[in-house]
């Protein structure tokens, strides 16, 4: 464990809503961001994957039999066809609540309408199938809605993956926008030079692996790296994260969270 003097400030610690305020409602849905908002979430997270047509959807799946009624490949499909489907529906079958397909752009503007500074972790996927595609419309419409960053400091916005290759892209064409590594399995290997791979500016573990080796988290903050955890739902994962120093709590139940931690 860190020393205590390590701990994060119970006031300071970023609460980020992963996919919108998703234990409750449909994930990924404006609804679910709304709310995630009118909670007091910092920030947001969400998934982008881009349409056949080119536009960036918020969809965690490789297809859409999860998350809608019906059936398909997002990158196979137009935003004219993923607009037909509902979203909503799938997760309280017994009361159903359309929810169109979340375009990232629809996401910018309800960020540009919260009145108040929001983060916004952002995860491209999928690195491979899209062949750097993703990326750079990220980069374009995050440019569109003044979202680039002249220096990281001064950044809303930051780019997370589980591909080294994707953070590269990032770091590449627009190297101020801060970049997280996912990671869920390994530990990440911390060379001679101590850096993250990929490039990434923050380390981004998942809770499992927190759990099963909190000193990891440690020596990632001895190394001088900044620590973004998901996904912190359970009461006794918050405590853990705050004595570890961990500086934003990613998370799919962000009232409880923020009334965890009294705000
Ligand atoms: O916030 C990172 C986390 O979302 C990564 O996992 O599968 O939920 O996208 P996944
Ligand atoms: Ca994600």
């Amino acid at each position: 464990r860190t020393d205590r003097t390590d701990r994060t400030d119970r006031s300071a610690v970023k609460v980020i809503a992963h996919r919108g305020s998703s234990a409750a409602l449909p994930e990924h849905t404006e609804e679910a961001y709304r709310r995630a908002l009118e909670e007091g979430a910092d920030g947001l997270e969400c998934d982008v994957r881009l349409t056949a047509d080119g536009r960036l959807v918020c969809v965690h799946d490789r297809t859409v039999e999860r998350t809608s009624d019906g059936r398909g490949t997002v990158s196979a499909m137009t935003l004219a066809q993923l607009s037909a489907l509902d979203f909503g529906s799938w997760k309280h079958p017994g009361e159903p609540r359309r929810s169109p397909v979340l375009t990232f752009e629809r996401l910018l503007e309800l960020v540009a309408d919260a009145g108040r500074r929001v983060e916004l972790a952002v995860e491209t996927k999928h690195p491979v199938r899209y062949a750097g595609r993703v990326e750079s419309e990220l980069l374009r419409v995050l440019g569109r809605f003044g979202l680039l960053p002249a220096a990281p400091e001064e950044s809303a916005v930051r780019v997370m993956s589980f591909s080294e290759l994707a953070l590269h892209r990032v770091r590449r064409a627009a190297p101020a926008v801060p970049r997280v590594y996912l990671w869920e399995r390994r530990l990440p290997v911390l060379g001679r030079t101590r850096s993250l791979p990929g490039g990434a500016s923050i380390a981004g573990p998942g809770i499992e692996l927190v759990r099963r080796d909190p000193g990891m988290v440690a020596a990632l903050r001895r190394a001088g790296h900044r620590v973004h955890v998901w996904t912190v739902d359970r009461p006794e994962d918050v405590e853990l994260c705050l004595e570890l120093g961990v500086e934003a709590l990613i998370t799919n139940r962000p009232a409880e969270v923020l009334a965890r931690l009294g705000r």
